[in-house]
């Protein structure tokens, strides 16, 4: 089973977009997945059509109380297996300020969690709080969403600190899978030179080894599409809203790249 986390404590860079299409597209590529709505803004349930108010456990019973994550994932009509969230998450911060081992939770409920995936990923606030801190706990790979425009790389270092951080003293197993551009416009001479830029900062990640040593930036880029924007006022994915779309043959590409590098990873090393 492969664990992504999707971060970037920067608001509005694709990352929920990312989490909800590329997980379709890689359930319709034939791959079991599940997503862990980790946002108390629940765009990514409410992407993928989930009644958040509907009265059954989400993700903040998950981490405050004893549910299991068996009594939280439910099915979408996207093919994708869901644990949703609602605003109530946007307590847990403060009701988990006090609980010792706060930032293990989730790692503790996947780890016993029956249900079998090829993928699970996690959809994170932007922010680097409790609750990413936990989706960094539970996961294996980070996968950042980044929006190519002047001060992209800004934060970059900010949190890769915080994931080594994570992975020194919680998880070291964590590695940053890579890097994707979002909202990319390829006429913008800007977006060329930051790709440059990004390219030029993860060659240096690998270099330095640890978290950073395979980590990659995505050739297939995520170009502006008005229509992944508008699909999520629908509750659907860009699969269903309009599949001869750009985005959708963007993530559907993406999704073929994700698939073709994680089929070369050693499998002791999915195993570990
Ligand atoms: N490639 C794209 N083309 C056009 N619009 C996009 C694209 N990707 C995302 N958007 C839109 O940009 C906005 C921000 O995207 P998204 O919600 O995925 O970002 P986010 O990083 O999850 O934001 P937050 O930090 O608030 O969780 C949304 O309205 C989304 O529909
Ligand atoms: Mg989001």
């Amino acid at each position: 089973m492969h664990t992504i986390a999707i971060i970037n404590q920067k608001g509005g860079v694709g990352k929920t977009t990312t989490t909800v299409n590329l997980a379709v597209a890689l359930a319709r590529a034939g791959q079991r997945v599940g997503v862990i709505d980790l946002d108390p803004q629940s765009h990514a349930s409410l992407h993928l059509g989930a009644d958040v108010q509907r009265d059954a456990p989400t993700t903040y019973e998950l981490l405050t109380s004893d549910v299991s994550l068996g009594e939280v994932w439910r099915d979408t009509e996207e093919g994708v297996r869901l644990a949703p969230a609602n605003l109530d998450l946007a307590a847990a911060e403060v009701e988990l300020a006090g609980v010792v081992g706060r930032e293990l939770i989730l790692r503790d409920k996947l780890q016993s969690d029956a249900e079998v995936f090829d993928y699970v990923l996690v959809d994170c606030p932007p922010s680097l709080g409790v609750l990413t801190i936990n989706a960094l706990s539970a996961v294996r790979d980070v996968l950042l969403p980044l929006q190519p425009h002047f001060l992209a790389l800004h934060g970059l270092s900010k949190l890769m600190k915080t994931v080594g951080l994570v992975q020194s003293r919680l998880n070291n197993q964590l590695r940053l899978a890579g890097v994707v551009l979002c909202m990319y416009e390829s006429s913008a001479k800007l977006s060329a030179e930051i790709s440059a830029d990004v390219a030029e900062y993860i060659a240096k990640l690998r270099e330095q080894g640890t978290i950073g040593k395979s980590a990659q930036l995505f050739e297939q880029r995520i170009r502006r599409n008005i229509r992944l924007a508008e699909a999520p006022s629908f509750g659907q994915s860009i699969f269903r809203y309009d599949p001869r779309c750009n985005g959708a043959e963007d993530y559907r590409r993406l999704a073929d790249e994700v698939l073709a590098v994680y089929a070369s990873v050693p499998r002791e090393l999915i195993a570990a």
